[in-house]
């Protein structure tokens, strides 16, 4: 008999954060009143749709026992990894005997504080029939160039063009076994780019612009601007 697949959330929080120039990795920056992966956590427990939260955490890190949310009952932390993608396989490692290979993982980044609910739902709802699954992602509004140098060569139809945002949205037996067999390309940068080179086709679904990720300095502004916003 086959049971409704359950969600679980996987969470990358093993950055260090270069980009962003600041004396701690970007995650543990306060923003309006909490640091920003408490918001980012909250946010996944509060939505109601995963049977856990899996985070990757630096082992170096000595930020992440200070917080109350590393002790949540449905938060489990697993080890960082050299890359965002063996911080995600790390965190995939730890829900082994918890999720079934059918289940559903929502791989978000810490560093995306501004998630909402009604996002996580419309991706879930979207995709749950999905075979593979598929990412939040934004179009393009501004018309697209190909360049070289300073020189434009060609105008890109933006129809084509997608932002990825997170969360991504696969199987967990799929996406473990994708990250595991693409393990160490550096062309693996979220994880529909593994699924795809083993020629599986990603679904886009169009997400909010407000789901920011926190890169550089001016960025934090922005998100507590959108979490003003949000309320
Ligand atoms: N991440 C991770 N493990 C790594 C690298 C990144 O878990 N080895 C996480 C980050 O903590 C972040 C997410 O992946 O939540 C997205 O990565 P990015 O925005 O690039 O964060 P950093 O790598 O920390 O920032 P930078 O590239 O500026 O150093
Ligand atoms: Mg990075």
């Amino acid at each position: 008999m086959n049971s409704i697949p359950s969600c679980w959330a996987v969470v990358p929080a093993a950055g260090v954060g270069k980009r962003m120039l600041a004396d701690r990795p970007k995650q543990y920056l306060p923003l309006a009143g909490k640091t920003v992966i408490e918001h980012t956590l909250s946010r996944l427990l509060a939505s109601g749709a995963f049977a856990k939260v899996a985070v990757a955490i630096s082992i170096e890190d000595p930020y992440w026992p200070e917080l109350a949310i590393a002790r949540h009952p449905d938060v489990i932390t697993a080890p960082g990894g050299k890359e965002r993608a063996d911080s995600v396989l790390s965190a995939l490692k730890t829900l082994q005997g918890l999720a079934s290979g059918n289940d559903w993982v929502l791989v978000h980044d810490a560093a995306r504080p501004c998630l909402t609910t009604s996002d996580i739902h419309l991706q879930i709802q979207t995709l749950k029939d999905d075979p593979v699954g598929g990412i939040l992602a934004l179009s393009s509004h501004d018309t697209l160039k190909q360049v070289e140098g300073d020189v434009i060569t060609t105008t890109i139809d933006r129809k084509h063009i997608w932002r990825a945002l997170t969360p991504q949205m696969f199987r967990y037996g799929l996406l473990r076994d994708a990250l595991q067999q693409t393990e160490g390309n550096p062309a693996i940068t979220d994880e529909a780019s593994a699924l795809e080179l083993l020629g599986f086709k990603p679904k886009i679904v169009e997400g909010r612009p407000d789901n920011i990720k926190i890169t550089r300095p001016d960025d934090l502004a922005l998100a507590q601007f959108h979490m003003e916003q949000q309320t």
